[in-house]
């Protein structure tokens, strides 16, 4: 059974067929999925989709792309929402310098704000990362992520960086993207990480991997990512899904 670290099937993709793709997911061997908001209202849906369905978690946080007009009263927000029951953690935040849709200087502001939140709710964070290594690094490096843990979701660095974000006690998060042909480094990393190091996830329904690539993703093709990961490690994708579960489930604190 497979644990999809970081979806968002609450997306509008999914709004003609939400109820029956989730149904689907038992079936699939998809047994635990965490569902991550990007803005308030995201997060409130995620937390909806968690109340509904047993299996569904709920991570509630402001993407970098969304933070311009943030306000100490929406992390108060947040604040609420973090404390639900099915909450079990902040993200994702982060940084990404991709596509600039909010003035870097905000983008820090607030990705560091929503850490020390995550500080004071002692709860573990997600992040988002894209061309933003060297600031990103930056700003972990201020806290003890270590007392809380974390997730570098949709992981697409080096090596070398991917051992510094283990050392401070979080977790490197493969994504579709490991299966595509020529990604020569997520495989390097794949390879490199120990799994005990490794999550799983689709971040669906974006990044569908191979060989669905270039469809509408949905949590159960997170197989394909552990089957991936099973090649290049050359193990089972039995020991993938079972380690990568407990992993998640730790970081999470999923009992
Ligand atoms: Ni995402």
């Amino acid at each position: 059974m497979f644990f999809d670290s970081h979806a968002h099937l609450d997306d509008d993709k999914f709004n003609r067929d939400r109820a029956q793709v989730i149904g689907a997911m038992e079936g699939a061997g998809i047994s635990l999925i965490a569902n991550i908001g990007d803005d308030l209202e995201t997060s409130r849906k995620s937390l909806v989709l968690a109340k509904k369905y047993p299996f569904i978690y709920a991570v509630v946080g402001i993407h970098p792309h969304h933070v311009e007009k943030l306000t100490e009263s929406d992390m108060n927000e947040l604040a609420l929402l973090a404390e639900e029951d099915k909450v079990v953690a902040i993200g994702e935040i982060g940084l990404d310098y991709y596509y600039d849709n909010s003035p870097r200087d905000l983008q820090k502001k607030w990705f560091k704000r929503q850490i020390e939140l995550a500080m004071e709710l002692d709860m573990p964070i997600a992040v988002h990362n894209r061309d933003s290594n060297a600031d990103c690094m930056e700003i972990l490096k201020k806290f003890d992520i270590r007392k809380i843990g974390g997730i570098m979701h949709c992981y697409s660095g080096s090596v070398q960086m991917a051992k510094e974000v283990v050392s401070m006690g979080m977790y490197i998060s493969m994504a579709g993207p490991v299966t595509f042909k020529n990604n020569r480094r997520g495989i390097e990393v794949a390879c490199e990480i120990p799994l005990e190091n490794l999550l799983i996830e689709t971040d669906s329904p974006y990044l569908s991997p191979e060989p669905v690539r270039g469809t509408r993703n949905d949590s159960r093709n997170v197989r394909y990512v552990a089957e991936k990961i099973a090649e290049i490690k050359g193990i089972s994708v039995e020991e993938v899904a079972k380690q990568t579960m407990e992993n998640a489930k730790n970081v999470y604190r999923i009992k």
